[in-house]
């Protein structure tokens, strides 16, 4: 089939958009944030991702919930503009997704949750003490997508990497073992993946 999306996301045989079982596996970035008075948040976003390695910067997208109804982790970094991109191991699948309920704005979800969280180094907002690895961030620039025929806004909150926290024991010879790291993937729908075979290939 092929369908041109502004007749609509949802053509028939389609029932759901497929955009999230198409573009995936996603990693999923476990956002810690601050608000200016000090109340943390913890919340999953898939549409993360690093859009460069050197210099380093990652990205990702909150959409808001209702129209006019940010997702607490936008208003946060318009208030403290600095997060930690926490990557999700198959560990941390259950915690992860309990961070992702709809809680009041103000309510810390590392406490609501029961989560452990461990001082960062040069931002303010924590790192979840579980994860094997987390980006120490500032926000460089929110990019401001047109609202959706719902109304609903998104914005791409684009951030420097400044610190890079990973276990030792995931460090193999002197590499990140991926292998190691048990990443969670965003698959469509409510589905999730693991990492399966990794296999090396040189480029010409
Ligand atoms: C695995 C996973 C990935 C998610 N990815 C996103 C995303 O990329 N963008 C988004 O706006 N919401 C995403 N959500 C939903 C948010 O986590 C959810 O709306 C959450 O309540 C937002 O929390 P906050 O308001 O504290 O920021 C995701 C949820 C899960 C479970």
């Amino acid at each position: 089939m092929f369908f041109a999306t502004a007749d609509g996301l949802r053509p028939a045989p389609l029932t759901h958009n497929p955009l999230n079982a198409l573009v995936m596996p996603r990693p999923v970035g476990w956002i810690s944030s601050i608000s200016a008075a000090g109340v943390r948040n913890l919340a999953p976003y898939s549409y993360f991702n690093a859009v460069c390695g050197e210099p380093p910067y990652v990205m990702f997208a909150p959409n808001s919930a209702k129209p006019g109804v940010n997702k607490d982790t936008y208003r946060n970094i318009c208030e403290v503009p600095e997060f930690v991109a926490n990557l999700v191991g198959e560990h941390d699948a259950v915690p992860m997704n309990a961070t992702s309920a709809p809680l009041p704005y103000g309510q810390d979800e590392f406490t609501a949750c029961g989560i452990a969280a461990t001082a960062s180094t040069l931002v303010r907002p924590p790192r979840v003490t579980s994860v094997k690895a987390a980006l120490e961030c500032r926000v460089y620039q929110v990019v401001h997508l047109p609202p959706g025929p719902d109304g609903r806004e998104s914005h791409v909150v684009v951030g420097e990497v400044v610190g890079i926290y990973i276990a030792d024991e995931v460090i193999v010879n002197g590499r990140v073992d991926e292998r190691l790291l048990h990443p969670l993937t965003r698959l469509g729908y409510m589905n999730y993946g693991t990492l399966g075979e990794v296999f090396e290939m040189q480029r010409p």
